[in-house]
């Protein structure tokens, strides 16, 4: 059994990724290819917003918005501590400081009740200055961007939604990817909408800053090419993995309904004996993963490894533990639900073509 089954899904489509990824082959056309306009523009439509800016991996899309802000020393960008790493790096890569909030116990996403009382702290202490909020929608859900930009709004903050898992997912009936300034997701192989290699793309409504993110994604290019007007970074898409997403995206909404049927056979068949996803009333979660809690998580993983069932733990360790970020000088018990949550979570395995067969098995070991 796969954790994730992506030859399953390529079996479907095969036929079509080949004519596109030939298509490539046949005009040469390996940077900046048509297949990228058409990507942005697709994409742009399906999310509901005016501008898609496609890039080399879900890390470059959050750190592109980051230098565009102009985002620096000194600065404050306010995140989870329970999420990917590349998260807060890019925050740390720009020599600014991450400043990590809890996350909810039944979401799992950035608490916005601790939220608003960390930026006044830092405002009080008067060293750094509050600039960006960086929430994670984690595992395929959204935040809760109405109350997230009402707090930016009343502290003068931007705010940089991390879509990297929940492309695809809605919130209030928008679409991830809208719901803040800008937007980044990620299109690495294992996403909801993955390509076969790196890539991702960022989001906005903001025509001033999609001037900004096309020149920082090719060397702060001004408009004759040799003549750059700021520091910017290679962060182009390829082509070919343009061809490949858009073979992908045909079938994406679809996917997406299958993967809610698999969400919720897990949650029927598991509700009673481990902790299951809680999904609130205005959300659509992508599910990214389908991550549950118990305290007796590693005898269970080991039960269902003797079955050949794969799982995964996101996350083992929060940022604020991890020695990249020791200069931040947080420590154990700074975040404990987060830090429960990383003793106790592990994830099944999720995606569109899990059979009910083999779901069945999983739940009847767990339960038993
Ligand atoms: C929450 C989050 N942010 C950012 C990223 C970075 O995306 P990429 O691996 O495409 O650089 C990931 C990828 O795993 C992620 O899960």
């Amino acid at each position: 059994m796969q954790f994730i089954d992506l030859a399953a899904q390529q079996k479907r489509i095969r036929n079509k990724i080949e004519a596109n990824i030939l298509n490539v082959l046949n005009s040469n056309s390996y940077i900046n290819g048509p297949e990228v306009a058409e990507l942005e523009q697709k994409l742009a439509r399906f999310v509901g917003v005016s501008y898609a800016i496609g890039c080399s991996s879900g890390t470059d899309a959050l750190l592109m918005p980051l230098m565009a802000y102009d985002i620096k020393p000194g600065d404050a960008v306010f995140t989870t501590p329970f999420t990917f790493i590349a998260t807060a790096e890019v925050i740390q890569l720009l020599g600014a400081t991450p400043i990590f909030i809890d996350c909810e116990k039944d979401t799992f996403n950035i608490d916005i009740g601790k939220l608003e009382k960390s930026i006044e702290k830092v405002k009080r202490e008067g060293t750094l200055k509050p600039r960006c909020i960086m929430p994670v929608d984690l595992f395929g859900q959204c935040a809760d961007y109405d109350e997230i930009n009402e707090i930016a709004k009343r502290h003068g903050l931007f705010v940089l939604e991390d879509a990297a898992q929940s492309f695809g997912a809605e919130y209030k009936g928008r679409r991830a990817g809208s719901l803040a300034d800008v937007a980044a997701t990620s299109f690495f192989p294992a996403k909801p909408l993955g390509c076969y290699g790196d890539a991702g793309m960022i989001f906005t409504d903001n025509k001033e800053l999609y001037d900004k993110l096309i020149s920082i994604r090719v060397h702060g290019q001004g408009v004759d090419k040799y003549n750059n007007v700021r520091i910017g970074i290679n962060g182009r898409i390829d082509t070919i993995q343009a061809a490949i997403l858009l073979a992908k995206f045909e079938i994406f909404e679809e996917e997406i309904q299958l993967r809610q049927n698999v969400a919720e056979k897990y949650s029927t068949g598991l509700s009673k004996s481990v902790g299951v996803p809680f999904v609130k009333k205005h959300n659509l979660s992508v599910w990214a993963q389908y991550s549950i809690l118990h305290p007796e998580r590693d005898k269970i993983i080991l039960k269902l490894k003797e079955a050949n069932i794969p799982t995964a733990i996101y996350y083992p360790k929060p940022l604020h533990l991890q020695d990249a970020f020791a200069n931040l000088k947080y420590k154990q018990g700074d975040f404990p639900v987060c830090e429960e949550l990383a003793r106790e979570i592990f994830s099944l395995p999720m995606h569109p073509y899990l059979e009910e067969k083999q779901q069945d098995k999983i739940i009847r070991i767990i339960i038993s």
